[in-house]
């Protein structure tokens, strides 16, 4: 593929923010507490900015996950929700929607993303199974992995080079795929997934020429193609800015063409759908479908309402479309860029090109003395909190290092991030400046820093409970160099 020059001028992305395509009618009020509070705080919270109080926190950047401003037309929308057990007009409304962005034969809501990962898994993994994937965010790597199966990521080598400028540096590396495929044996694997845009990898999109080689791949083998599509809306529209030949195409049109490459996805409709709570679990296959309504049953609910209120029904079936506005996501993948410019400005290294919904910092390259077993990014995490009371979430060591099956030493990933994700319309130009000018502090006094250790740590998403506390020198008798350990 021809790639297309990248713009990576500071001052070009600085002067091309859009203004927000929406003017604002609530607030809510946040403040920043004193720093001694903001000690007390986070000792309290076991060093774990999850079990901080929301009401502590000034500006945050946790995640892009329900965390969205709904708009008057879903607010509006929600007060003709329909909550009847089954056959709810809202229902009808959200599969119009979801006929029309999808094209799907069949399809369930379900309360969020988890909750289709986990349907799909219960119902196609059996232990020993293999599922590759560009990069499995750790939801669905978690749900494979609880059925007894092994979660696979084969996304290209770029994808590990935080300063590569590689357009689409989720796209999975066709080769490595196909080698995978031969040395495990298709009968070992139940189905092939690709995450949209890349979470774990950065936020980085993936090109339609990628995912047509990726759907083909799984089709020469037999093998069904489900895609993550938690933020589809976004990579379709780093498709329309990046990708030759999709210039004049709508973002409609171009994840129509994406969903048309599969055979289902699976879909947290707390990211670009805009909506506080949901998600979608879509699929061609009749068989499927049946084993999927009875799984959904058991643990969500009916059918037609699948975990939901008939009102969230409303709020994603606008949603959705809200979320695929073209003035919209030039403003929101521009917010993102400008948080990202500034902060590289700041002298701080960053992951490039900066992905569609948060920056993520090379807090493995901003403090190359603090070592993966001491967690670089936990260290970032906390200090941003400390320095200027903004909450961001580690990418790193913590969520994905694991005991090597066989050997049983661990296996730390290859880039310690700190993520900071932005919330849909939510925050303005002003709170991103005051984000850059708090880390930029922080990065004039990086070798201060000092890791971390664990005090409790659950063996699956431990980074949701895990408690730590600081190392008061390092451990480690040698510094970390940006060298690559896997
Ligand atoms: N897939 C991807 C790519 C995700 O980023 C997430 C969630 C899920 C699936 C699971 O969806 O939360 O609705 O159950 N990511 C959130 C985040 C939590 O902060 O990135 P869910």
């Amino acid at each position: 593929m021809k790639i297309p020059k990248m713009k990576n001028n500071i001052r070009d992305q600085m002067s091309s923010y859009p203004p927000e395509p929406f003017r604002i009618k609530m607030v809510e009020p946040i403040r920043l507490i004193g720093p001694q509070e903001r000690s007390q705080a986070i000792e309290k919270a076991g060093y774990n900015v999850f079990a901080l109080r929301a009401e502590d926190i000034f500006i945050d950047l946790l995640t892009d996950s329900g965390t969205g401003a709904m708009s008057d037309r879903q607010w509006a929308a929600i007060m003709q929700g329909d909550e009847s057990y089954a056959g709810a007009r809202s229902f009808y409304r959200l599969t119009e929607v979801v006929q029309e962005i999808f094209g799907f034969r069949h399809f369930v809501p379900t309360h969020q993303g988890r909750a289709a990962e986990n349907i799909l898994a219960a119902c196609l993994v059996k232990p020993g199974n293999f599922v590759p994937s560009n990069m499995h965010f750790d939801t669905t790597d978690a749900n494979i992995r609880v059925r007894g199966g092994h979660p696979t990521n084969l996304v290209i080598d770029e994808a590990f080079d935080p300063a590569n400028l590689h357009p689409f540096k989720g796209n999975m590396d066709i080769a490595k795929l196909r080698a995978f495929i031969e040395k495990v044996g298709v009968e070992n694997i139940p189905f092939g997934m690709m995450t949209v845009t890349n979470n774990a990898g950065g936020g980085q999109p993936i090109s339609m020429e990628n995912l047509r080689a990726v759907a083909g791949t799984y089709h020469d083998y037999g093998l069904p193609f489900f895609i993550d599509a938690a933020r589809y809306a976004e990579n379709s529209y780093f498709i329309k800015l990046r990708e030759p030949g999709y210039t004049n195409r709508s973002t409609l049109e171009i994840a129509r063409e994406m969903f048309s490459l599969a055979d289902g996805a699976a879909m947290s409709a707390k990211k670009d759908a805009i909506v506080n709570i949901g998600g979608l679990l879509m699929m061609n296959d009749e068989g499927l479908f049946r084993n999927v309504c009875n799984e959904l049953i058991i643990r969500e609910g009916f059918p037609t309402y699948g975990g939901l209120a008939g009102r969230d029904l409303d709020a994603m079936a606008v949603g959705l479309r809200e979320g695929l506005d073209e003035k919209f996501l030039a403003y929101r993948l521009n917010q993102t860029a400008y948080l990202a410019y500034r902060i590289k400005e700041g002298g701080v290294p960053i992951v490039e090109p900066p992905g569609g919904h948060a920056v993520y910092v090379d807090a493995g390259h901003l403090l190359p003395h603090i070592p993966h077993g001491e967690f670089p990014g936990q260290a970032l995490t906390i200090e941003l909190y400390l320095e200027g009371g903004i909450r961001s979430s580690e990418i790193g060591s913590v969520m994905f290092a694991h005991p090597d099956p066989d050997s049983g030493e661990i296996v730390y990933p290859q880039l310690e991030m700190v993520r900071l994700a932005i919330p849909r319309r939510v925050y303005t130009q002003s709170h991103m400046d005051y984000v850059a000018e708090v880390i930029g502090k922080i990065a004039k006094r990086a070798d201060e820093l000092r890791g971390y250790r664990f005090t409790y740590a659950p063996e699956l998403l431990r980074h949701f409970t895990a408690r730590f506390e600081p190392l008061k020198t390092f451990t480690a008798k040698t510094r970390r160099t940006r060298s690559l350990i896997l």
